[in-house]
């Protein structure tokens, strides 16, 4: 029998490139797209014509009654997870400081400096708001703050980022998520929903290669910080939309038969031509699987506000 004798590496970063691109088919998860380059390109990526979650789920926040949240005179802690840049938040923000509810705003993000420039850009916007950045894994701060605070919590999480889970691992998130809850508390939730799939293939193939070159900036990571010599100009990105399962899935395909060197894994990676890396899932969901997943995840799906096409959803879960 053939024994691949697994080395240790000193980070994850490390570790995972070396079980993703030993295995077969290769993989790299999405979560190594976010690094500096990657937070600019995503920025871009929402900014783009054909990339319609942000414009569909800012259209909602923005005819969001915000008395959904049913909050008393004692206010509550607003926390989100992966905040950005703010951009549909800030509409939030908004209008719960119109409606005079008293609340904090916990924005939890793994990236300081993407935090700090939410804080700063938020001094200037609402001069009185109190904003209590929180760096770290979200698990991690979510633990941290049921233990000191009472109050009751609001937890945001906006953009469909569950989608990048396949179910399985996105009923283990939401039950994680669940068991940090009190009863009073609540979980807002964004769902990119099946639509055309005409739409859906376009938001992951822009004419402007925004998309692909946020794909592919994987590669120049590895590059840079893996002293690697990828040619990434050898690889194209392939999105493909499953309408059947809702999955749109990425690749990073070889336009050529290559060989390449990662010096600080010490390892050499054929690729065929033709060949693969699965970068990406963004999951479109059906109103009947939210539903499954939540009680899955003894979640209860309380309500949900759509757009005019019904192309996003943001749903209101709370303990079952
Ligand atoms: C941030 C995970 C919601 O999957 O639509 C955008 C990331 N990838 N274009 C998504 C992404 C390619 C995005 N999420």
């Amino acid at each position: 029998m053939d024994v691949k004798t697994v080395p240790t590496f000193k980070t994850a970063f490390e570790n995972e490139v070396f079980q993703g691109l030993t295995a077969f088919p290769k993989f790299l998860s999405s979560k190594w797209f976010y690094d500096e380059q990657g937070d600019k390109l995503f920025q871009e990526i929402m900014k783009l014509p054909e990339y319609y979650p942000t414009r569909k789920e800012y259209a909602i926040l923005e005819q969001l009654d915000v008395h959904a949240f049913e909050v008393d005179e004692e206010g509550f802690d607003l926390i989100e997870l992966g905040a950005g840049d703010g951009f549909k938040t800030k509409v939030l923000l908004k209008k719960l400081r119109e409606a005079n509810i008293p609340f904090s705003y916990k924005p939890i993000d793994i990236s300081q400096n993407a935090l700090d420039g939410l804080s700063a850009d938020l001094k200037n916007r609402f001069p009185k708001l109190d904003v209590e950045p929180l760096q770290g894994r979200y698990f991690t701060v979510l633990d941290e703050l049921s233990k000191y605070s009472q109050r009751k919590k609001v937890i945001l999480m906006l953009g469909s980022n569950l989608g990048n889970l396949p179910h399985p691992k996105a009923i283990e998130f939401l039950r994680q998520l669940g068991d940090t809850l009190n009863p009073q508390d609540l979980i807002f939730m964004g769902f990119d929903l099946k639509k055309d799939p005409a739409v859906i293939l376009p938001a992951y193939n822009d004419s402007q290669g925004v998309t692909a070159a946020f794909n592919k900036n994987v590669l120049h990571r590895i590059n840079r910080e893996l002293k690697a010599n990828f040619e990434v100009d050898h690889f194209r990105h392939v999105p493909l939309y499953d309408p059947e399962t809702g999955t749109c899935k990425s690749f990073l395909m070889a336009t050529q038969e290559m060989d390449v060197r990662i010096e600080s894994l010490d390892l050499e990676v054929h690729f065929y031509k033709w060949e693969t890396i699965h970068t990406e899932i963004s999951q479109k969901y059906e109103h009947s699987v939210i539903k499954w997943l939540c009680s899955e995840a003894g979640l209860h799906p309380k309500t949900y506000f759509t757009d005019e096409e019904d192309y996003f959803a943001d749903y209101i879960l709370t303990k079952t």
